[in-house]
């Protein structure tokens, strides 16, 4: 029977994909034969692998190891590749995060940055998240040394640097919790406005989607919400999809509740014109970030820890 890149080709989205942990791919043989096989996953994005803290670890001092697992990987089997991220509060060094700096000094830090990074993989990547989780929670622009160096200018500023880095990528906005449409979602909107206005270059927002079996907003509420960027003239896609359970161990018929919840999200993409493709942030219980952030809560992969498809595979397979 079809896998899931496949069906998603055929339903009309570009790719299906996911997350390669870079630490579990070469441990873990199943683990591998999953992610190896384009037919189940057209697309690869590295989990950690090509972040500030892991590309750029100390000024000037490039290390492109771990990214290339990734970007070798999907060379290899022939999938298309995700890269992901450049200008983010978070993995981010702390010679950059506790520096101080005028604008024309992070300037030079952050084209030097992108020009590299990007000048590795050029040609290699189908996106880049260029700016990733610039709006709060409580849907203030976020914190970090580059909100503080520049205001808002950055966002223009990092689109224009990697326009010039890489011309032939698409420039993404990447952020979570954009999926209930609310006061978070309006920010995004402004950013990308933003952007806009300043006349520098962005092609698609990145909905991450970590999301909470039965708290995920309806098919129709999640299309209306891609909508709001494609009105823009963005293209979108799910970025790091994944559905925990809040409390395990999960029921059946929470499991249930789950595959309606994929099935919802990726449905939508398949409502939307402009919504290309749908990537999971890793597919197995066994192996998944979400434990270690959100304690006592997971269970939100595709495959449980033994590598059974859920519910929730079937669940997408059948939307597709
Ligand atoms: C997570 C990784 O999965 C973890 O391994 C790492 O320790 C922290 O980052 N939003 C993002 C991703 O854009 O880069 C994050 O990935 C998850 C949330």
């Amino acid at each position: 029977s079809a896998q899931l890149n496949d069906l998603a080709v055929r339903a009309g989205l570009k790719y299906f994909g996911t997350a390669l942990g870079e630490g579990t791919i070469n441990s873990d043989s199943q683990y591998a034969a999953i992610l190896n096989d384009k037919t189940m996953f057209g697309q690869l994005v590295p989990e950690n692998g090509m972040k500030w803290e892991t590309t750029e670890p100390s000024q000037g001092q490039f290390s492109y190891g771990s990214g290339d697992i990734t970007a070798n990987q999907a060379k290899k089997n022939g999938q298309g590749l995700r890269c992901h991220t450049l200008v983010w509060h978070s993995q981010l060094p702390s010679w950059v995060s506790g520096g101080s700096w005028t604008k024309a000094t992070l300037t030079s830090v952050m084209e030097t940055h992108i020009n590299n990074v990007m000048g590795h993989y050029k040609g290699q990547c189908y996106a880049w998240d260029v700016v990733n989780e610039a709006v709060s929670d409580d849907a203030v622009w976020r914190d970090s040394v580059f909100l503080k160096t520049f205001g808002t200018d950055y966002f223009a500023l990092s689109f224009n640097l990697a326009k010039k880095a890489d011309p032939n990528t698409k420039l993404y906005y990447n952020d979570y919790n954009l999926e209930y449409n609310g006061a978070k979602t309006d920010k995004a909107v402004e950013l990308v406005k933003l952007v806009q206005a300043a006349g520098a270059p962005i092609d698609g927002v990145g909905f991450q989607a970590h999301l909470i079996v039965g708290s995920t907003p309806s098919r129709a509420n999640l299309a209306t919400a891609l909508k709001r960027f494609t009105a823009l003239g963005l293209e979108v896609a799910y970025t790091e999809l994944d559905i925990r359970h809040e409390s395990l161990p999960a029921s059946s018929a929470a499991a249930a509740t789950q595959g309606n919840d994929f099935a919802n999200v990726v449905g939508s993409c398949l409502d939307v014109a402009g919504c290309v493709g749908v990537t999971v942030w890793g597919f197995t219980d066994k192996h998944s970030w979400i434990p270690g952030t959100f304690p006592g809560e997971g269970d939100a992969m595709l495959y449980d820890a033994s590598y059974n498809k859920k519910a929730a595979w079937t669940s997408v397979s059948s939307v597709l």
